[in-house]
């Protein structure tokens, strides 16, 4: 079943007369993961951020996005902080800024399950504990009070970012759109994230949106590929026919590059050291 469709969206820089996005039409079906690459700058974010609102400054957005038969697109702010809250979730590259420094993490998870799913005091603070658990960051038997008494300045950026994915997988949305969620990260923490979004897709059936620099990410979760280049996309179709029988020059340009990268990664490895 169809879950979001999107036809061509298109957003523009209208002061600066600049098109950042352009025409960008795809679905996604239910338990299905869409994996979008691309340089720097392509419009992969502003894409995923025109769905929600989340678009920051002036900018033009037109087209059409349905979730569920309703239109995202031009759709009232307090409905769409409410499919935030409860359809679609946003993880995204920076989870530093997803925290509000003044806050304690328990007391903003706690609020976020308040909020989201109207749950009492009691129950959204039992709910951040569980978060906390279920990313691994308080073991079975420990306390998870030691994490979700501290401030964002006092965890890592793994440790946040983990806060967040635990968060998206409790929060169960129909679809998580996963910004880059694992480029600030060590490969560790990278290695949780994405199996914590592979366990929430086999639980809940939850559909993904996943954007990464990572092609070996992509590759392992996507089912479908999307490739953009300056604010169009290039290619799309099967992720596996895509990595492997390529259509458009800038898509072969992106694998290579990145074998490249793994060949001198193995070597760095093998050799014992890095070299260039
Ligand atoms: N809020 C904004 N206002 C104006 N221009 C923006 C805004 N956000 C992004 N851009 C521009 O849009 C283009 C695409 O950006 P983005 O979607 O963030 O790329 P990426 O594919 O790396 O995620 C870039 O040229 C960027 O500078
Ligand atoms: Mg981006």
């Amino acid at each position: 079943m169809e879950l979001l469709k999107v036809e061509g969206l298109t957003v523009r820089d209208e002061e600066k007369g600049e098109t950042l996005a352009e025409n960008i039409s795809f679905s996604l079906s239910n338990h299905e993961c869409l994996g979008i690459i691309g340089e720097s700058g392509s419009g992969k974010s502003v894409t995923c951020r025109a769905l929600l609102g989340l678009l920051q400054g002036k900018l033009a957005v037109t087209g059409s996005a349905a979730f569920g038969g309703e239109e995202l697109i031009k759709m009232a702010p307090q409905r769409l902080r409410e499919i935030r809250a409860q359809h679609i979730s946003l993880m995204m590259q920076d989870a530093m800024n997803a925290f509000d420094p003044l806050y304690t993490i328990g007391a903003q998870l706690a609020e976020t399950f308040r909020e989201a799913r109207g749950m009492k005091r009691r129950e959204a603070w039992e709910a951040a504990a569980a978060v906390v658990r279920s990313v691994g960051l308080a073991a079975p038997g420990e306390d998870p009070a030691r994490v979700l008494k501290k401030y964002p300045h006092q965890l890592s950026g793994g440790m946040l970012q983990r806060c967040m994915t635990g968060l998206a997988l409790a929060l169960k949305p129909e679809i998580l759109i996963a910004d880059e969620p694992t480029t600030a990260l060590d490969s560790i923490n990278q290695r949780a994230i994405v199996e914590n979004i592979r366990r929430l897709r086999r639980e809940t059936g939850m559909a993904v949106i996943f954007i990464s620099h990572d092609l070996g990410v992509v590759k392992y979760l996507a089912d479908r590929l999307l490739v953009m280049r300056r604010g169009r996309i290039v290619e799309s179709g099967e992720a596996s026919e895509v990595f492997e029988h390529p259509q458009e020059e800038y898509t072969r340009y992106l694998i290579e590059s990145r074998r490249r990268m793994s060949g001198q990664f193995r070597r760095a490895v093998s050799e014992g050291g890095a070299h260039d």
